[in-house]
């Protein structure tokens, strides 16, 4: 099998690169990355003959169809800005750095008789809704452009699904933790810690709650689905806990994996750290537990503790 992965050398992409590596049926796994946000450095730990990386970016489509050609049986498709606060003072990034890559990455698949595409959004899809729900809620509200373009990307990936009978699979993710983490709540938290030990600026009031999913747990999310399941041109699933934290906890023992318990913690108040954030989020993975048998290994809390401490590694190693 051969690869093809938008945005493969970020957070995710470097974990589902590294996974199929693993398997020796996989001949090629192509990364097509512009390292916005991250370095080449990020994908040193694979010593892989199998693996080409290309610097590039999606919004060059005629490059984008050089590399991404009809030899490929799955698309990957993480590329995107993964800043959902940025589009406060850049309100167009999202379509720009979002709606137009799934459409540019969609055309060239059509135009290459490519098959497969598996999409990673996000629970943001289900707007600012304090309660549990599955993948058939609606309506979407998005309150954020990174969420409006996931819903766009998404239904663009339905449509040509659909229109052109490409195998689609989309996951919504809740907040994904781990090695390799490029932004997030514990990310902040640990590169603040290590400009200034002393005090610890956070976000809001620290009242927001939501679930954090470890990487692993994703990984084995993702391939329990598409290594099983053929049987619809076009699917969802959610990936989340059952479970939930919130952000004082997650600053408390941010505090005991960096050593310094005394930190002071200055929050800056109102119920939620940006606009566009979704403060409170339950929803709920019952769909993929059911069919694949798939459960998370890490609930909320250990997949925080364990990523913070992942987190301080990858910080000292630069
Ligand atoms: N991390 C999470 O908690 C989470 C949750 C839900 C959904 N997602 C989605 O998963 C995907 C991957 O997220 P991540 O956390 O790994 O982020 P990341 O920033 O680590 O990875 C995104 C990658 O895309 C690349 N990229 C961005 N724009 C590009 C362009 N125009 N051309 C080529 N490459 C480009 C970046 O350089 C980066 O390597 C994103 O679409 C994100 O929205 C992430």
């Amino acid at each position: 099998m051969k690869y093809f992965l938008t945005g493969g050398a970020g957070f995710i992409g470097s974990h589902i690169s590294e996974r199929l590596l693993m398997d020796e049926e996989t001949k090629k796994v192509i990364i097509y990355d512009n390292f916005s946000s991250n370095t080449r450095h990020n994908l040193d730990f694979i010593k892989d003959a199998r693996l080409e990386v290309y610097e590039a970016d999606i919004t060059d489509i005629d490059e984008l169809g050089k590399r991404l050609t009809s030899e490929i049986d799955i698309v990957f498709h993480l590329a995107a800005n993964p800043d959902i606060s940025k589009a406060e003072s850049n309100p167009t990034l999202d379509f720009h750095q979002g709606t137009v890559l799934t459409n540019n990455l969609l055309e060239v698949i059509r135009k290459n008789n490519i098959k497969k595409i598996i999409y990673t959004s996000g629970s943001g899809v289900y707007g600012d809704k304090d309660e549990d729900f599955d993948e058939n809620y609606g309506p979407l509200v998005p309150i954020s452009p990174y969420a409006a373009n996931k819903i766009a990307s998404e239904a663009l990936i339905s449509a040509y699904s659909h229109m052109f009978d490409i195998y689609a699979r989309v996951f919504r993710f809740a907040n994904v933790v781990g090695k390799r983490q490029t932004h997030g709540v514990g990310y902040d938290f640990i590169h603040k810690l290590n400009k200034n030990k002393n005090k610890l600026e956070v976000l809001g009031d620290g009242n927001q709650c939501k679930s954090y999913i470890h990487i692993d747990d994703i990984i084995e999310g993702i391939f329990s689905v598409i290594d099983s399941d053929v049987n619809t041109l076009y699917d969802v699933y959610n990936i989340t806990t059952n479970d939930s934290i919130t952000v004082k906890e997650i600053a408390k023992i941010a505090l005991e994996v960096n050593g310094t318990v005394d930190t002071v913690i200055n929050y800056s108040g109102g119920d939620r750290g940006w606009n566009g954030d979704v403060p409170k989020i339950k929803f709920n993975s019952n769909k993929i537990r059911t069919r694949y048998k798939w459960e998370n290994r890490y609930s909320s809390i250990d997949a925080i503790k364990k990523s913070l401490r992942e987190i301080l590694v990858d910080a000292k190693n630069g």
